[in-house]
């Protein structure tokens, strides 16, 4: 099995709103998978869908080797899933908290110590839940999810709410439990953490798929092509200096670089990529922050 999730034209409406139309992609083994769209996209209900909480209305999707309406026991044990949003035991330890869960699952007590040193929390784990920082009660929520062992995870805006430092201590998380195998789809609003972390993305727009590739395709797709130089402003001096824009396929400023560079005026050549928040402006016509 290379494909961790075949979504096939799902669609899923609430009354007159269509939430999620025809929305087809996949989602190979080991990597991770961003979903970004603005608010009302149809992220959060395309998880729902993908996790059997809710039935498509349409179409069909099989996740970690389980149809989703029709084998919905076997995909629970297949998936972790963590939500907007987090209900913890806040009087309970960090231990205690999982301790519940791992008895309700019937798992060994040593997987416990294991999902909470996954999530560097394992020295934290006889303290209340209360006393703990918003990403350090998003690591919790992530270490339960993990209990089971899923091959397979959903984060539905894992750093929502998060200061940028906590917020990056997540993507630490991410970042380790993709490498040790672990498939992940996550959505996020932060276009620079999808940049980051994800091999593939999806733009969604108004619930359907308006892109679906490599976050580095996207920005050489639609990218400006532009290189910036920096010169010398007095030939005698590299203390002085300035940038000027060339357009990378202009056979003028191709020349012009070319006589630049010769004359050894040339301090430096940075690419000037688009970034994937100006793809996902361009492609959408929206900024993924904006209300819909
Ligand atoms: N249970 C529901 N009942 C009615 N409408 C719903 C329900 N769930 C979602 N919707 C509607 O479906 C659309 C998609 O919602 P969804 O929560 O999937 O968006 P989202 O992309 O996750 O947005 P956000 O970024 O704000 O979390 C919205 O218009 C929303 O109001
Ligand atoms: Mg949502």
């Amino acid at each position: 099995m290379t494909m961790m999730i075949e979504a096939y034209k799902l669609s899923r409406s609430f009354k007159a709103k269509k939430a999620v139309v025809d929305s087809s992609f996949n989602v190979r083994r080991g990597e991770i998978f961003g979903l970004l769209g603005p608010n009302g996209a149809g992220k959060t209900t395309t998880i729902r869908m993908l996790t059997g909480q809710i039935d498509p209305d349409s179409g069909s999707a099989i996740v970690a080797g389980c149809d989703v309406v029709k084998d919905r026991a076997h995909l629970k044990e297949r998936i972790g899933v963590v939500f907007e949003e987090q209900n913890l035991y806040e009087r309970l330890s960090a231990r205690n908290n999982l301790e519940f869960s791992r008895w309700l699952y019937g798992l060994p007590k040593s997987r416990v110590d294991e999902v909470l040193e996954l999530v560097h929390l394992r020295e934290r784990a006889r303290e209340r839940v209360s006393t703990f920082s918003n990403g350090m009660k998003q690591r919790m929520v992530i270490a339960r999810a993990l209990l089971h062992r899923p091959p397979m995870l959903f984060l539905d805006e894992p750093s929502r709410g998060l200061d940028p430092i906590s917020a990056r201590t997540i993507r630490e998380t991410i970042k380790l439990l993709s490498e040790e195998g672990m498939t992940i789809l996550l959505t996020t609003h932060l276009m620079d953490e999808a940049d980051q972390l994800c091999q593939q993305v999806a733009f969604i727009v108004d619930g359907r798929v308006v892109a679906n590739d490599a976050p580095r395709n996207l920005k050489l797709a639609h990218g400006r092509h532009e290189l910036v130089v920096t010169l010398k402003e007095d030939v005698n001096s590299s203390h002085t200096m300035h940038d000027v824009t060339l357009k990378i396929d202009d056979v003028a400023d191709q020349k012009r670089l070319t006589e630049w560079m010769a004359q050894g005026d040339v301090l430096a050549i940075h690419s000037r990529e688009a970034t994937l928040e100006e793809v996902f402006i361009k492609i959408a016509g929206i900024s993924p922050l904006q209300n819909g």
